[in-house]
């Protein structure tokens, strides 16, 4: 018997543990332990019930991410035909669910004929996460289970379920309270089954799915959600397997399922997005960090300045139950930065995602103060004052002064360097950059900026805190803007130059939204403030100095006061929440163009994305051969959750990848003599990027 799973019998019950840590994912030799098993028990006549249970305190996370796409994802016993197998058993399965059921996880519960669970378990199904729909049965046997309505609701979502959730969907037959013992009470339930003489299978609720749906549920099911799915494919393929569970009998549509599946795991987004999935777990193992680094204790937190940034980092902390102290300089900007926190709850609260004791609760762990000696014993302090590094100096003299031994002393400084913060305290290694992005409460990327002397252990925490607050952190060192905000420049610098060579705002937003970002950089700017990204080239002039046209339309803009949304003009017209083209903007991009001699001509969709798109791959290259990222999963990260870069294309750098490095190289190289003058002074393929193309490699390493 192997050893991925126990198995034990007891008196007249079979148990059999599933037992492949961490997280019990189905690959090829567990499903075929678990055949294996349950062929014992089925043959065994002792054997009256069969009780599946994980060994190591937790169920199952489903199939094995690592396996798909090699010959090993549908190695035999393939995970549909095993759970069809057990589904043949004639003695009652029972799955007993340990802290959670996920995808193919929850797909081996559904093909047992009871399920039982521990209060604190989830259970989902959230393969459309990785761009796949349940494909081991799910999509069929949970609407026969729950409905139809439902169980679509659930593989859309990918979200998972609370196990009390869970009984009321009829997804459970039993709940086991904390302390009660799960497997004890799987025990006493399965005797009581054999009791009653249950059946191996109870009669499907809901033999027939569509019988509850209104005739036209599809067709509207399609309308209403389409347009937001863009252009990704597994939403539509989850839908279309729904669909077949409530027109075809099992058999024909769990086969109609498993060639959808196929589908989606052969799909270049899948593929992208099981990148993401493991590019967000690698992202925490980091150089000079390991398990046994020692983790500083954080009970406490501190954020000097309560504006936009300040306010939404302190409710990261109360939301996660950490007291928080908010140091302002003036009353009235306590004041105003307090009821900026109140009035975000409160909208959560008429939105009904918080109760009013949850924001009492929240609340009551934020302080405001204006003193110092208040932020004292905190073991975390964040400064979010304004981006100048005199003043932030300043403050970090100052904590240094008041702040006990061991405080973590943190910068959300979004472009400064953290050496030259760090470097007026005493405790250079207790500094770090933590840089949120806006709105802070929201936004799930973390820049970790890692300063020359920065301990491991500094480093360490704030890493796992990071993630308490639910981010996903990104190490990286120190350089202007970072991994994110230096990758934005020549992203930005090439949008700015099409509008001066003929393109319009509007267009070249159209091209990047097309593809799938969140939002087009034009209007990225807008939302952002035009004023701060002028004060960003402001700092550092002289690098930008010897190209007159380096962003010279939102220049002008600046100075014309149009700031973007928050004035409602600057490269568009907000007219309530609506974007409007300005012929203005295009009039003044036609003088610009004319003053600097720049010939105006149609600009291709190609040309836009290339160019956009190139500069900002070509950026993140450099980036990783510089060392200032780790890995090219984690400039994928950054993008992802920072800036709106589809998930399902995998980021910027495994983007890059499916389009061939070679192309973008030779598109950088076509750039460089086909623009002349501008082609010259900024089109210099990253060093890095030229010697994996030599080397014929596919993928972006250190080379
Ligand atoms: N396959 C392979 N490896 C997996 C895995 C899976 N399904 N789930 C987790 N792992 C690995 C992680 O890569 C990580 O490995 P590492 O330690 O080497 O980095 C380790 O298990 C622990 O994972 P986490 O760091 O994520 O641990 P957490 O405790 O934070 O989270 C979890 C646990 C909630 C289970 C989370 O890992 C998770 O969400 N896993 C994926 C669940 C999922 O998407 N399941 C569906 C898979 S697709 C499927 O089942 C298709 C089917 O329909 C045919
Ligand atoms: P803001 O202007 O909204 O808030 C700054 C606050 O700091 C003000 O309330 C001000 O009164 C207070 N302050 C100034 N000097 C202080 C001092 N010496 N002591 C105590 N309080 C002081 O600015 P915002 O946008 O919140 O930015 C703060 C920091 O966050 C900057 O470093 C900025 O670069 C960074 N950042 C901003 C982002 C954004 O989108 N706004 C995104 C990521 C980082």
């Amino acid at each position: 018997m192997s050893t991925l799973v126990t198995y034990l019998v007891e008196d007249n019950l079979a148990l059999i543990g599933l037992a492949s840590p961490p997280v019990n994912a189905l690959g090829q030799p567990l499903r075929a332990a678990i055949l294996e098993a349950c062929d014992r028990a089925a043959s065994d006549p002792a054997v009256s019930a069969i009780i599946l249970h994980g060994e190591n305190g937790l169920f199952c996370a489903g199939a094995d991410i690592s396996e798909f796409g090699l010959a090993a994802s549908f190695a035999e016993p393939s995970l549909p035909d095993l759970l069809v197998r057990l589904t043949q058993i004639d003695k009652p399965l029972i799955a007993c669910i340990d802290r959670f059921a996920l995808g193919g996880g929850l797909e081996l519960a559904l093909a047992c004929g009871y399920r039982i669970s521990a209060t604190g378990s989830r259970l989902g199904l959230p393969e459309i996460n990785l761009g796949l729909l349940p494909g081991a049965g799910g999509t069929q046997r949970l609407p026969r289970l729950i409905g139809a309505e439902p169980a679509l609701e659930m593989m859309m979502s990918g979200q998972p379920v609370s196990a009390s959730h869970a009984l009321d969907l009829g997804l459970l037959d039993r709940l086991i309270g904390e302390g009660d013992g799960l497997l004890e009470g799987a025990r006493r339930f399965a005797r009581e089954l054999i009791h009653e003489g249950a059946p191996a299978r109870p009669a499907e609720r809901h033999s027939n799915p569509a019988a509850a749906l209104p005739e036209d549920f599809f067709t509207r099911y399609r309308a209403t959600h389409e347009p937001r799915w863009k252009n990704r494919l597994a939403p539509r393929l989850v839908l279309a397997a729904v669909e077949s569970a409530c027109v075809l009998p099992l058999n024909a549509g769990l086969q109609r399922e498993v060639a959808l599946f196929k589908e989606a795991e052969a799909s270049s987004q899948s593929q992208a997005l099981r990148h993401v999935f493991f590019a967000e777990r690698e992202a925490g193992k980091v150089a000079g960090v390991s398990a046994s680094t020692a983790l500083r204790p954080v009970a406490n937190v501190a954020v000097i300045g309560a504006g936009t940034m300040g306010g939404g980092i302190a409710m990261n902390f109360a939301n996660v139950g950490i007291p928080v102290t908010l140091l302002e300089l003036k009353p009235d900007a306590l004041e105003r930065g307090l009821g900026q926190i109140r009035n975000s709850y409160e909208i959560s609260l008429q939105r009904g995602k918080l109760t009013q004791a949850e924001l009492d609760k929240r609340m009551a762990l934020l302080t405001g103060t204006l003193d110092y000696a208040d932020i004292a014993e905190c073991d975390l302090v964040i400064e979010a004052v304004f981006e100048s590094l005199p003043i932030k100096q300043q403050v970090f003299r100052t904590l240094d002064e008041v702040c006990k031994p061991g405080a973590i002393l943190a910068s959300n400084t979004s472009t400064l360097d953290v050496d030259q913060i760090a470097a007026v305290t005493r405790r250079p290694h207790d500094v770090i950059g933590l840089h949120f992005f806006s709105p802070a409460n929201v936004m799930r990327l973390l820049e970790v900026v890692r300063g020359k002397l920065t301990a491991p252990e500094v480093l360490a925490t704030v890493l796992k805190l990071g993630k308490t607050i639910g981010k996903i952190p990104v190490v990286s060192g120190v350089c202007f803007g970072f991994i994110g905000n230096r990758m934005l420049e020549p992203y930005s610098r090439e949008a700015h130059r099409m509008v001066l060579e003929g393109a319009t705002p509007a267009q070249i937003d159209q091209v990047l939204t097309d593809l799938g970002l969140a939002m087009g950089v034009m209007a990225m700017h807008d939302l952002a403030g035009i004023d701060v990204s002028f004060l960003v080239r402001e700092s550092r002039r002289e690098a930008i100095a010897h190209d007159p046209s380096y962003c010279r339309v939102a220049d002008e803009l600046n100075a014309l006061g149009r700031f973007g949304q928050k004035t409602k003009r600057g490269a568009y017209i907000y007219e309530g929440r609506e974007r409007k083209e300005d012929f203005e903007v295009i009039a003044l991009a036609e003088r610009i163009a004319g003053e600097l001699h720049i010939p105006r001509r149609p600009i291709t969709t190609q040309e836009i994305h290339d160019r956009c798109l190139f500069m900002l791959i070509n950026e993140g290259v450099q980036l990783l051969d510089e060392g200032i990222a780790e890995r090219s999963g984690d400039i994928d990260l950054v993008w992802i959750n920072g800036y709106g870069f589809p998930a399902w294309l995998g980021g910027p750098l495994h983007y890059a990848e499916q389009i061939g490095l070679d192309v973008v190289l030779d598109g950088i190289r076509h750039y460089r003599k086909a623009l002349g003058e501008y082609g010259e002074m900024w089109f210099h393929p990253a060093p890095l990027l030229e010697r994996l193309v030599a080397a014929g490699k596919t993928r972006i390493e250190r080379l």
